[in-house]
Formats: structure tokens, sequence, C-alpha cells
């Protein structure tokens, strides 16, 4: 008598991340917590502010924010269980400067797009550095992501840089991606895989700036 065919192994399904409980992320400089409605009053410079908006490539602030439209928007990250918006909080000041945001999660690719922007007057200090490693490292440790990835502008070096110090690797450049006032602008796509990211938690070994 033969032996009865193997029974076929269980497929298991991936776990599915927990975007709906939205953490508190203590670093040295920032705190990640909650985005809330109450927020709006910290951050509508980000939205008033023609630099900011340039950086980010939005074009929707071209006529000023609408406030009750954003009102609405944060009034709702809470409830969202396919991304996660958190606030940037200045642990020196405890004032609101900035969000941070993994969203447009694909499940099938275990991948999210990052994307950060801070009040005019704060950058610099390193507290955008330290937000995305706290949000990044969130991800892959706690969300399981394989992948993160973001598009910077060829105008913005700071964020490009801060992008690097965090473990974000250049992988290719989207050629004219942005018209902004009559000027085409390339965008350069970063990511970062699960597997760097064990290697070295938003610590790589980056070179310094010349005159750093
Ligand atoms: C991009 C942003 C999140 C970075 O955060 P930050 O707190 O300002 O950045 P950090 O201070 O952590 O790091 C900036 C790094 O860039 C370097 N830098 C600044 N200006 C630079 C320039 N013109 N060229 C190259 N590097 C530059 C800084 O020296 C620093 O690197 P170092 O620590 O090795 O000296 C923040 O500046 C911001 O929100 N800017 C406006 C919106 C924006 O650009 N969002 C990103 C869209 S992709």
């Amino acid at each position: 008598m033969t032996d009865p065919a193997p029974a076929p192994a269980p497929v298991l399904a991936e776990p599915i991340p927990d975007f709906h409980t939205k953490p508190t992320l203590s670093g040295t400089r920032v705190l990640l917590r909650p985005v809330t409605a109450d927020d709006l009053p910290a951050l509508l410079p980000m939205f008033h502010d023609p630099e900011a908006s340039r950086l980010t490539g939005n074009h929707a602030a071209d006529d000023g924010p609408d406030e009750a439209r954003l009102r609405k928007w944060y009034a709702t990250r809470g409830e969202q269980d396919d991304r996660l918006d958190l606030a940037v909080v200045d642990r020196a000041t405890g004032n609101v400067v900035g969000e941070v945001v993994l969203n447009l999660w694909d499940q099938g690719n275990e991948s999210c797009n990052f994307r950060i922007c801070l009040v005019p007057g704060t950058y610099g200090k390193g507290l955008g550095t330290e937000a995305t490693r706290l949000i990044v490292g969130y991800g892959f440790e706690e969300l399981g992501l394989h992948r993160v990835s973001l598009e910077v502008y060829a105008f913005n070096p700071r964020a490009r840089r801060a992008y690097e110090k965090a473990g974000f690797v250049a992988e290719g450049v989207l050629r004219d991606a942005l018209l902004w006032e009559g000027e085409r602008v390339d965008a350069t796509v970063m990511s970062i895989l699960a597997p760097e990211w064990a290697r070295h938690r938003g610590l790589p070994v980056v070179e310094r700036l010349s005159g750093s």
C-alpha cells in the first residue's frame, strides 16, 4: 500500500498591516502622534507658503488653502485604515511643526508612498530626518511593509539629503515630471526596502557633504 499523498500546505495569507492603530512615536528631537483637526492652525503655514507649495509640487495651493476642506481632511485621518497620517511635534517647544504620511498603500506588493512637509521656519534642524526615520521604521517594523518610496524634485536638495540620511536610495528619474511656473522639473524616485532597513534601521553610512 502506498502512503497517502501529503495534504497540500495551507496557503497562508500575508498579515494585513494594521493601519487602524495610530501610534505615537518618540525620538530625541520630535514626537509623532495622530494628526487631528485641532492641528490645522499650526499646519496652515505649510499651505500658505508659496515655497512649500513649490517644493511639494502642490498646484492645488495656487488659489490659497480651503480651510473648511482641510479641517474635514484632518478630522478624518484617525478613521483611515489604509494610511497613516501623523503630526510632527518639536519636542523642544511642544509645537506641531509638520506632518508625515504613509499613503498609497499597495496591499499586493506590500508597499507605501512616504511624504513629509514641515512648516516654514523649522527647516534644517534635523527634525525632518528624525521624523522620516521614525515613521518609516514603523512602516517596516510594525506594519510589515516591504518597500517605502517617494518622489523628490530636482530643485529640492535639502529634502533629498534628509531622505538619504534616513536610508532612501535613488532609483530613477521621472523626466519633466513637474511643470512649475513654466519650468519643467525632473523628479527622482527614491526607496528603502525592508532588508535594507533591517541592516541600518535609518542610519545608513552616507557621505558627509563637503564643508559639513
Ligand atoms: C524636506 C524637509 C522635510 C527636510 O527636513 P529638515 O528638518 O529641513 O531636514 P534636516 O535638517 O533633517 O536635514 C537636511 C539636510 O539637508 C542639508 N541641506 C540643506 N540645504 C541643502 C542644499 N541646498 N543642498 C544639499 N543639502 C542641503 C542639511 O545640511 C542637512 O544635512 P546634514 O545634516 O548632513 O547637514 C523639510 O525641509 C521640509 O518640510 N521642507 C519643505 C517641504 C518639502 O520640501 N517637503 C519634501 C517634498 S519631497
